[in-house]
């Protein structure tokens, strides 16, 4: 049980969307004061020992010498981790069944968007090119998922009924009835084999940054196809350019990259076989969300129990 009855809200972000989230986040929790940081005293500061956080600056956060945990309003959580370093702080990172719904739903739609050669047929309309491409059903595709957490896990369940043969792959295994699971390098080489389209949705962490390189890629059978709706950095930029040229690779619909937004002059805006989308594939609903960092919160003030941390030595 603590006294504290501010509670900070610490972003770097433009201040529209800084009100916006604590217009919603004082709605949730209508018997606290939400505040943004910019208008809390350094006394202030020092009586709080939760905040809640979208891309905090790190200084900013040593102005609160008591805070025991943060509550970030985003899923992934890779830059906050990165950029605190070792720390005592806790970092609670955002898990909303809405947001696996949504982002399940983008899998979806690029799934079927690949499946059905929709960027074939964009660019023979462009040529003005009459010609039906042969049809294969979607159980005779297989779509690997790469990561099978909270986001991994609602997709599959997305593409199943859809009638796709789904893969995954994560670190420990799952039991998800009617998906193939794979473990480990050896593990992750067997299943590029068979993925006609391969999903990433890992954390971007020391050992995931890079994974999927030229070695990979190669294990991965003819015009197969890339989404990353995971973190940029995962994917070897170079490889992956060598695989897109050669026609190795068929498409690849990016959604993250390694700078946000992608620079103007980058290659991937121009290149026939990638689709770009701007880090819009799971947006965090703000309404939702703050539901659910509100009960935490008001768990943590009246019970002073800290929900479950992301484990900084892992990245996520
Ligand atoms: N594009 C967008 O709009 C958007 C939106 C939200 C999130 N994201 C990204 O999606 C990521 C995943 O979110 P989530 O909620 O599903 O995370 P999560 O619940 O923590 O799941 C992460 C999964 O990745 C696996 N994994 C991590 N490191 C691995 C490794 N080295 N080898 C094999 N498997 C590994 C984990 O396996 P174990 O559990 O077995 O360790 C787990 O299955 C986030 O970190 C974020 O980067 C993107």
């Amino acid at each position: 049980m603590t006294t504290q009855n501010i509670v900070p809200f610490i972003s770097a972000a433009a201040q529209e969307s800084t009100s916006e989230w604590v217009t919603a986040l004082q709605e949730a929790l209508p018997e606290l004061t939400l505040i943004s940081v910019t208008q809390l005293s350094l006394a202030d500061r020092s009586r709080c020992t939760v905040a809640i956080v979208a891309n905090p600056d790190p200084d900013v956060l040593k102005t609160f010498p008591n805070l025991v945990w943060v509550h970030s309003v985003w899923a992934g959580v890779e830059r906050l981790v990165a950029e605190l370093g070792p720390t005592k702080l806790k970092i609670v990172r955002m898990v909303d069944p809405a947001l696996a719904s949504t982002m399940a739903e983008a899998v979806l739609a690029w799934t079927l968007y690949l499946h059905r050669d929709m960027p074939a047929y964009r660019c023979q309309q462009r040529r003005g090119v009459w010609r039906q491409r042969a049809y294969v059903p979607a159980q005779e595709k297989t779509v690997g998922i790469l990561g099978f957490g909270e986001l991994g896990q609602a997709a599959a369940q997305r593409l199943l009924p859809s009638g796709f043969n789904v893969f995954a792959w994560s670190t420990t295994p799952s039991m998800l009835e009617g998906v193939t699971h794979f473990c480990g390098r050896d593990g992750l080489k067997q299943m590029l084999k068979k993925c006609n389209i391969l999903v990433c949705l890992l954390p971007h962490t020391p050992k995931t940054a890079g994974l999927i390189d030229a070695e990979l890629l190669a294990c991965l059978p003819d015009s197969a196809a890339l989404i990353n709706f995971g973190r940029g950095p995962i994917i070897n930029e170079r490889d992956l350019r060598d695989a897109l040229d050669c026609g190795r690779l068929d498409h690849a619909v990016l959604d993250v990259f390694n700078i946000e937004p992608l620079p103007e002059a980058h290659w991937e805006w121009n290149h026939p076989r990638v689709t770009i989308l701007p880090h819009c594939s799971a947006p965090t609903n703000k309404q939702t969300a703050a539901k659910i960092v509100a009960d935490r919160v008001r768990h943590y003030l009246m019970e002073g129990v800290v929900p479950s941390c992301v484990d900084v030595q892992k990245g996520y």
